[in-house]
C-alpha cells in the first residue's frame, strides 16, 4: 500500500511539472477567433493527457527499477503472478472510455467551427500558383489583402485556378484544402483586431513557400471604411477594369501583350486577326471566340500551341462581367 501512494503523489507532482514545462514553451500563437476557443480546449486536454500518461508509465518504471532492483545477496525469482482480471479489466475498460470521450469532444469541436451564422459576410478566395486572391462580391471589388471586420462570421467560398493549395491561418486554428475545379466552404468569425498572415499549407510548386498574404481584422468601422476606398479607387473603365484581372489571374505568365510568344498566344493585335486552329481551320478572333477561349480553353487550339495548358476553370472563377472587362482589354490591345 505504501508504495501505491508514494507512486501516486509522484505521479501527480510529475504531471503538473511537465504540464507546467509544455505550457512555458507556448506552441501556440494568440486565439484570433471563435472557432480557436474550442479547438485551444481540445488541444489543452492534450496537453495534460500528454503530461498524465508520460508520468503513469514512467513514474513506476523507474520507481520500480529503484525500490525493487536485485539487491546483493539476492538470488531466488520473484513470485510468480498468473493472470489479475480486475487489473485486465480495469486496464481494458478505463482507455476504452477515455477514448470514446475523446472522440466526442473531437466531434463537438468540430460541430462549433462549422456553425452556421446565416448573416455571415461571403468572401470569394482565389488561389493559384502562387498567390491568393480576395473578391467581395457584394462590393465587386477584389483585393490582394483579406480584410475581415471583428466578431462577425466571413464565409470564405475558396477555389483554386490550378493544383491544390490550402488556407491556414494560424491565428484562427483552422486550416482548410482549397481543390481545383470545386468550391469548398470555411468558416471563420475572428474575434481580435489585427494583423495576422494565411499561408499555403500544401506543397503546391516552386514558390509554395512565398504563397502569403496579409490578412487583417479590423473594427466594423475601420473595415467600411477600407471598402469604400476600395470601390472608391476602382477603376471604372472595363478596359482599365480587364487589365486589372488579367493581373490578379495571372494571365499575363501565358499570353503576353507586346507580341512575343509565351505558353499561350500573345493578346497584342489579336483582336479582329485571324486565327489559325490545330486542324487547320480559321476563324475571326472576336468576342465570341475570345469569350469561348476563355471559359472553354480546349475547344479551340491555337496551331503551335499544347492542349490541356490553360486552367479550365475560369468558366466559374470570372463573374460574366469580368469576362467582358477581359475582352475589353484584349480588344485594347493594338
Ligand atoms: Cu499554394 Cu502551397
Amino acid at each position: 500500500m505504501k508504495h501505491f501512494i508514494i507512486i501516486a503523489l509522484l505521479i501527480v507532482v510529475s504531471t503538473l511539472g511537465i504540464h507546467a514545462g509544455i505550457e512555458a514553451i507556448g506552441f501556440l500563437p494568440v486565439q484570433a477567433s471563435a472557432q480557436a476557443i474550442s479547438i485551444d480546449q481540445l488541444f489543452g486536454f492534450y496537453v495534460w493527457g500528454i503530461a498524465f500518461f508520460f508520468s503513469l508509465i514512467i513514474v513506476i518504471l523507474v520507481y520500480s527499477l529503484i525500490v525493487f532492483r536485485k539487491r546483493k545477496g539476492e538470488t531466488g525469482d520473484g513470485t510468480p503472478i498468473e493472470g489479475n482480471t480486475t487489473l485486465e479489466v480495469a486496464w481494458t475498460g478505463i482507455p476504452l472510455i477515455i477514448v470514446l470521450w475523446l472522440a466526442y469532444m473531437g466531434a463537438r469541436s468540430l460541430a462549433d467551427t462549422r456553425r452556421i451564422d446565416p448573416s455571415a459576410m461571403v468572401v470569394k478566395v482565389v488561389a493559384q500558383q502562387w498567390n491568393f486572391q480576395f473578391q467581395y462580391p457584394q462590393y465587386l471589388f477584389a483585393s490582394k489583402d483579406l480584410y475581415l471586420p471583428v466578431g462577425q462570421q466571413v464565409d470564405l467560398q475558396m477555389t483554386s485556378l490550378d493544383v491544390l493549395h490550402s488556407f491556414f491561418v494560424p491565428e484562427f486554428r483552422l486550416k482548410q484544402d482549397i481543390v481545383p475545379g470545386r468550391t469548398v466552404d470555411l468558416r471563420v468569425t475572428p474575434s481580435r483586431i489585427g494583423h495576422y498572415h494565411v499561408e499555403c499549407s500544401q506543397l503546391c510548386g516552386r514558390l509554395h513557400a512565398q504563397m502569403t498574404a496579409n490578412v487583417y481584422v479590423v473594427s466594423q468601422a475601420d473595415f467600411d471604411k477600407w471598402a469604400k476606398q476600395e470601390v472608391a479607387s476602382a477603376p471604372k473603365d472595363p478596359v482599365l477594369i480587364g487589365q486589372q484581372l488579367a493581373s490578379l489571374f495571372g494571365c499575363a505568365t501565358c499570353h503576353s501583350t507586346d507580341g512575343s510568344k509565351k505558353i499561350g498566344p500573345t493578346w497584342s493585335k489579336l483582336f479582329g486577326s485571324t486565327v489559325t486552329l490545330d486542324d487547320g481551320s480559321k476563324v475571326k478572333a472576336d468576342e465570341n471566340y475570345i469569350h469561348t477561349s476563355i471559359v472553354d480553353p480546349n475547344k479551340q487550339i491555337v496551331q503551335g500551341f499544347p492542349a490541356n495548358t490553360m486552367p479550365q476553370t475560369f468558366g466559374k472563377a470570372l463573374t460574366e462581367e469580368q469576362i467582358q472587362d477581359l475582352i475589353a482589354y484584349i480588344k485594347s490591345l493594338k
